[in-house]
């Protein structure tokens, strides 16, 4: 069985291409295996064409997962699975043994919410805004952004030695980012910062990429190359903002009002 989130990958970024993707059904299908496309994040992605899901492409060989985590709340706990009725079937049996289910109200008010299309409506007025803060984010640290074209956070690659020193920098001043060694067990193979903004404000997002800015040019430099200048750390202004670590989700949500 294989694992994948084809659609945008934690810490990285990176989207599957096509080839990649019948690709990897052309193996699965070699070798008999399972391919469990963990689709979140799908519904938000940046000036890219849609890819089509794996799913899709070989409905016999994968199980879609979908959340409502990043659409709507973590804390509802609700998500969905697609895959062959024999599958579904034995799924939803183990499922209701399971103890930790979402009570009813919140599971009736959420069906609700797709019939009428409320649901919908918060999609397309959520992307709308996610573009917006992702737009500001690839503005101010643009040049140095990858992994931004979907999803809900951006990377930063950084020289390996400097990520500690800006994490621990940019805390001190209140913006909360992590390095890639927290998403990996092993060496990360790319050193840098996971930037989230699915729960900052504009303005905090304002500050945060001024303090970034700030925190690069002394500890990285312009070039990004690592030529510390010297740590003068800034007073710190306000309070943390937390919404820009992607890592933990729960209470992130995805709604204007409480970003
Ligand atoms: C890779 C991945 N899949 C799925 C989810 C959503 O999980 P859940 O629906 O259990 O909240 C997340 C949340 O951040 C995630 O990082």
């Amino acid at each position: 069985m294989v694992y994948t989130t084809p659609a945008h990958q934690y810490p990285l970024g990176g989207r599957l291409p096509i080839p990649r993707r019948e690709r990897l059904l052309a193996w699965a299908r070699r070798n008999g295996a399972m391919v469990v496309e963990d689709d979140y994040d799908a519904e938000f992605r940046y000036d890219v064409a849609p890819l089509p899901a794996l799913y899709g492409l070989d409905p016999g060989r994968v199980i879609l997962l979908g959340t409502l985590s990043k659409t709507l709340s973590p804390d509802l706990g609700i998500g969905w699975l697609v895959a062959e009725p024999g599958l579904v079937d034995r799924v939803a049996e183990v499922r209701a043994r399971l103890t930790d289910r979402t009570s009813g109200p919140v599971q009736a008010a959420t069906a609700l919410s797709l019939e009428r299309g409320d649901l919908d409506r918060h999609l397309r007025r959520m992307r709308r805004e996610y573009a917006r803060r992702r737009g500001l984010l690839v503005e101010c640290l643009g040049e140095r952004l990858t992994g931004d074209t979907a999803g809900l956070h951006v990377l930063l690659p950084l020289p390996a030695h400097a990520v500690a020193a800006v994490v621990d920098a940019a805390a001190e001043r209140g913006v909360l980012v992590v390095g890639t060694g927290h998403a990996s067990q092993a060496e990360p193979r790319v050193h840098g910062l996971i930037i989230g903004y699915g729960s900052a404000t504009m303005s905090q997002l304002r500050h945060a990429c001024s303090v970034l800015a700030d925190v690069l040019d002394r500890h990285v430099g312009a070039d990004g190359t690592g030529g510390a200048r010297g740590s003068g750390h800034q007073a710190r202004r306000g309070g943390p903002i937390p919404a820009l670590t992607t890592s933990g989700q729960r209470g992130v949500l995805a709604s204007p009002d409480r970003c």
